[in-house]
């Protein structure tokens, strides 16, 4: 793996950093505390080419790489994680359309979430009872002459108040099949039948849109249908892969931010006649949380350099994202331990990035199915 990076993915990490310090970052703590959607944020990472940065530029994407996708969403989590989040799941949704699509779709849609005209794209697989184990889903599609008609429930849908497409999973076979019936559907927004639910009141990352989605007879054409009928499971599979990488790049991003502004702080405050950054106390956790975020972000990038080389890297995405989200939970942690009873006050940002930190932990596959996927591929 070369860690050099090349002219193009020193480009995208100076625009993102650019973007993150000048428009998001003064945005961020308004953005958590109204949970409102980052509009102005979202259109304007559209603008510079960060909403489809592994997409092929013949479908309106940047064409840049993976690598250069994880520095983006670094750069932006470090500002915000609720809009890092977004994007993240807008680049897998493109990239998945890139991948497994016909020409017409990639044409129809890769161009819209590239370019911001789709606020958001959107990832629909989790369900109210089936969410580490999708293999058990329930949301049906049924064939009816030439189209498809979607029954059924989704939960936990990243921006999906917002979207311009969802990448929508449902059972086309039996539930005896398991993982071998289900297939995957393109539904436009506002598709008539779909319902968009209440958003949930989180924890954190409450800037981004986390709604429940109801499909009441849902009907989509043929050419709707993403790959091949029955063959959907490993499509999300293969997406989650690459969604880990982004996973893990917001996770250290938001790590990377807690530990700035935890040694900033230990400089300027004082205990017992000195900055505490002079405590021994104060700087073990420093070193601690350094080497945390430096092996994360090892990791996230081994990641990312094998799937841009077209080498196997789903074990790797899952070790790159267990590592970074568990990290950044224990350094966010930290930072508010050093910041004492300003890191537990909306004053500072210390409280936020631990609120939003958590998460990590949880979407795109819990750090129990991270292990389940390492664990299996260890004993293989
Ligand atoms: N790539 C390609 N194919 C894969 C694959 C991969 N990474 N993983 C599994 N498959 C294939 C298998 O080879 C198998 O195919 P065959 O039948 O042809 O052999 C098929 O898929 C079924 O595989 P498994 O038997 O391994 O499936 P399983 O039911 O045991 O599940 C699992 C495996 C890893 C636990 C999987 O269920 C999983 O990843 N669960 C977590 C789901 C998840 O991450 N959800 C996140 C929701 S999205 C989200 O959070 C987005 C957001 O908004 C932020």
């Amino acid at each position: 793996m070369d860690l050099e990076l090349t002219e193009t993915q020193a480009m995208v990490q100076k625009t993102a950093r650019d973007f993150a310090t000048r428009v998001v970052a003064p945005q961020a703590a308004e953005t958590d505390a109204t949970e409102r959607f980052p509009r102005a944020a979202m259109k304007g990472l559209a603008e510079l080419g960060l909403m489809a940065v592994n997409v092929p530029p013949e479908v309106g994407g940047s064409g840049a790489g993976v690598v250069a996708t994880a520095l983006a969403i670094q750069e932006i989590a470090r500002a915000c994680a609720s809009t890092a989040v977004m994007m993240s799941v807008n680049n897998m949704v493109g990239e998945a359309i890139a991948r497994f699509g016909t020409d017409a779709q990639k044409q129809q849609h890769c161009p819209r979430l590239a370019s911001g005209e789709y606020p958001t794209g959107c990832f629909a697989l989790s369900e109210p009872d089936a969410g580490s184990d999708p293999g058990g889903m329930r949301t049906t599609a049924r064939r009816d002459g030439a189209d498809w008609v979607l029954d059924g429930a989704k939960q936990w849908i990243t921006g999906g108040s917002y979207a311009g497409v969802y990448i929508v999973w449902a059972r086309t076979a039996g539930p005896e099949t398991g993982a071998k019936g289900i297939s995957c559907f393109l539904v436009e927004g506002g598709a008539k039948g779909l319902k968009v639910g209440r958003p949930e009141d989180k924890m954190g990352i409450r800037g981004s849109d986390t709604v429940p989605l109801e499909f009441d007879g849902v009907r989509v054409p043929a050419t709707a249908l993403l790959g091949q009928e029955n063959g959907g499971f490993k499509i999300a599979m293969m997406a989650l892969d690459g969604g880990r990488i982004g996973i893990s790049s917001q996770a250290l991003g938001i790590a990377r931010a807690a530990l700035a502004e935890s040694a900033a702080y230990a400089k300027e405050r004082r205990t017992f006649d000195v900055p505490i950054a002079q405590h021994q106390a104060i700087q073990w956790k420093l070193a601690d949380m350094q080497t945390s975020v430096d092996a994360a972000h090892l990791l996230s990038m081994r990641a990312a350099w094998l799937k841009e080389h077209g080498k196997p890297f789903s074990r790797e995405a899952s070790m790159a994202k267990l590592f970074a989200s568990e990290a950044a939970v224990r350094v966010c942690n930290e930072a508010v331990q050093i910041h004492g009873g300003f890191g537990y006050v909306r004053e500072f940002a210390a409280e936020r990035h631990l609120r939003d930190a958590r998460v990590t932990m949880i979407y795109e596959g819990t750090s129990e199915i991270q292990r389940v996927v390492i664990a299996r591929s260890v004993l293989a």
